[in-house]
């Protein structure tokens, strides 16, 4: 099963399933290209390494999103990708994208969705006083942070926390969640009801 990464930055997620990869820990995926729409994302020298294709997606000026997007489009299904994975994939898809790739693009979000969309979760979690928040990964819908949750895990706030130290208790969890989420769906275990995932032994 082929398996895209989308990135847009560090790469951390990106490593953390290359290393599961590696380990023969992600079941029937095998990553084939890891897409990065900014040039210098670091998360590209993580692909290279690994001796990953990586492709450069850079938008062009006063592109519009579904142009974008068919260009992607086109890109994976040329790769025959089967799964599409966002690691930190800093743009919102068109609908056109998420039906051409229905129930087979995943997400990671540093929260406990529905609790905090958008940019910045970790801080948002912080400014209103919660006690814990996490991570989930969950399928892409044409709504942002939306979709079908299929795995979340917790993560406890200390008064002591600030935005980095937070984010980097998530992240730490979103290694695990993210690979793990992979691997379920590569096994076909990921049963898409509604809104609601079932996960099948
Ligand atoms: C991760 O914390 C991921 O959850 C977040 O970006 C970071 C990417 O880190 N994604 C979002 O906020 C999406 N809404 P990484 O590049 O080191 O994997």
């Amino acid at each position: 099963m082929n398996v895209a990464v989308l990135i847009s930055g560090r790469g951390s997620n990106l490593e953390a399933i290359l290393e599961k990869e590696k380990q023969k820990e992600l079941g029937n995926a095998v990553v084939s290209l890891v897409v990065s729409n900014i040039p210098d994302a670091k998360g590209l020298e993580i692909a290279k390494r690994y001796g990953k294709k990586t492709i450069v997606l850079p938008p062009h000026r006063n592109q519009n999103r579904e142009t974008y997007d068919k260009q992607l489009a086109e890109t994976l299904e040329k790769n025959n990708i089967d799964l599409v994975v966002l690691a930190g994939f800093m743009r919102i898809l068109s609908p056109f994208f998420v039906n051409k790739f229905s129930n087979k693009i995943i997400n990671i979000h540093p929260s406990l969705l529905p609790s905090f969309p958008g940019i910045n979760a970790q801080k948002q979690a912080l400014d209103y006083g919660a006690k814990i928040t996490g991570c989930t990964v969950h399928f892409v819908d044409e709504k942002v942070d939306h979709g079908p949750i299929i795995l979340q895990e917790v993560v406890l706030v200390d008064d002591s926390d600030t935005e980095e130290t937070l984010a980097k208790k998530i992240l730490e969890k979103e290694h695990i969640l993210l690979p793990k989420a992979i691997r379920l769906f590569s096994e076909g275990k990921l049963i898409v009801e509604g809104r609601k995932v079932r996960i099948v032994n």
